[in-house]
């Protein structure tokens, strides 16, 4: 293994502004892991779009400057006392997640090339997966699994966009778990290509007319189609629910008072608590997002080869700019990743 250096090289916010345009890459030193805590030579990270909405939301509360990104795929170089497992050791090749809420006190992320992380957020990578395809794993397999809770043998889900990474994972998941049926949605944009030229599109309609004698049991919906929303009873159990991930088409420049944003959260208040008689959807519905603490369970998954990660692009270190612009055009197909400078050896 190559010697440690004593700084290392991180794409930072220091601050507020579109994410693509503010970011600057420092170097920064190199700690030491505490207890339970390993440092990672970093390989890929790995982008996700609420990367930059978090910049827009959140970014009063967030701690400046802080470091980009919360997946990552890299080798554990070090290990302090204290770690979760056995199998944390040194030269151990890992995928991994800065947890939200750390991210947001701490300031820390998976954008840098090297750096110390408590060593419950990691797993193991498969020996037949490589760096750049585990790189984005953990936020979108840990939001897939969050979609899957309680999920039974025999079950028929539908998917609002299917070729969202999270879509594409949760797939996995349900077909791992039994799934009897997955049927899905995709490309938005391309339907209203479509109407322009006076054609019309109407998914619900066609899912009213397919499925209203076999309705699903579970909608998994990682675009946030209010309009599929608002259908779903002609096609979703009475007993079933409806499950989002706050999934929005909210854009870099979004802001917490935007109409945008507005009337997101006015469609979560009528689907969660408004009753039928006042207009809600008489389904249930749920809101969910990933829980770091899942990791291990998430791992079975990766392990066993059921859950299949798909890598839309990698960009070089210097070109994290352009990823983040690319990932915030809302097309690509599978993860966005962002190569580490120098590669880890192992
Ligand atoms: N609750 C949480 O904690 C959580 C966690 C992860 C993600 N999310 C949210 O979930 C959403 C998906 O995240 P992701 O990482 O999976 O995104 P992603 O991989 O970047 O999604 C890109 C894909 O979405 C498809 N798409 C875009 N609009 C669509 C529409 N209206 N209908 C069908 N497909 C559409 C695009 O296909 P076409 O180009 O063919 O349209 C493209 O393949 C984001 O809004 C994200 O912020 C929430």
């Amino acid at each position: 293994m190559s010697q440690i250096p004593s700084t290392a090289q991180a794409w930072r916010l220091h601050k507020l502004g579109l994410l693509a345009d503010v970011i600057q890459e420092d170097t920064v030193p190199i700690p030491s892991p505490a207890d339970g805590e390993v440092l990672i030579k970093l390989s890929h990270a790995s982008l996700n779009p609420v990367d930059y909405k978090l910049v827009g939301l959140m970014g009063r509360f967030l701690k400046l400057p802080r470091t980009v990104g919360a997946d990552f795929s890299g080798e554990i170089v070090s290990v302090a006392q204290g770690c979760h497992a056995s199998w944390v050791k040194q030269g151990v090749r890992v995928y991994g997640i800065w947890a939200a809420d750390k991210v947001l006190s701490s300031g820390k992320g998976s954008l840098s090339t090297y750096f110390t992380i408590p060593s419950k957020y990691l797993a193991p990578i498969p020996p037949l997966l490589d760096y750049e395809s585990a790189a984005g794993i953990a936020l979108v397999g840990l939001t897939a699994l969050s979609l899957n809770q309680t999920f039974q043998k025999g079950w028929k889900v539908f998917i609002v966009g299917g070729s969202t990474s999270v879509g594409l994972a949760a797939a996995d998941i349900a077909k791992a778990k039994g799934a009897s049926l997955i049927v899905a949605s995709a490309s938005g944009e391309k339907k209203n290509v479509l109407k322009q030229r006076d054609k019309e599109v109407d998914v619900a309609g066609e899912l009213s007319l397919r499925y209203k004698d076999q309705p699903f049991d579970v909608i998994f919906d990682c675009v946030g189609d209010r309009f599929i929303h608002e259908k779903c009873p002609s096609f979703l159990k009475a007993t079933g629910e409806y499950r989002s991930i706050g999934a929005s088409s909210l854009s870099p420049e979004s802001r917490i008072w935007s109409a945008e944003f507005r009337s997101l959260g006015l469609w979560f208040l009528k689907a969660t608590i408004l009753p039928s008689f006042l207009g809600g959807i008489p389904r249930k519905f749920r809101l969910l997002g990933p829980k770091d603490d899942d990791l291990p369970k998430l791992d079975e998954f990766v392990q066993s080869g059921q859950l299949r990660p798909v890598v839309d692009k990698t960009y070089p270190w210097n070109e994290a700019r352009e990823a983040i612009k690319y990932l915030a055009t809302g097309r690509a197909l599978g993860k966005v990743n962002i190569a580490a400078p120098v590669a880890p050896a192992a």
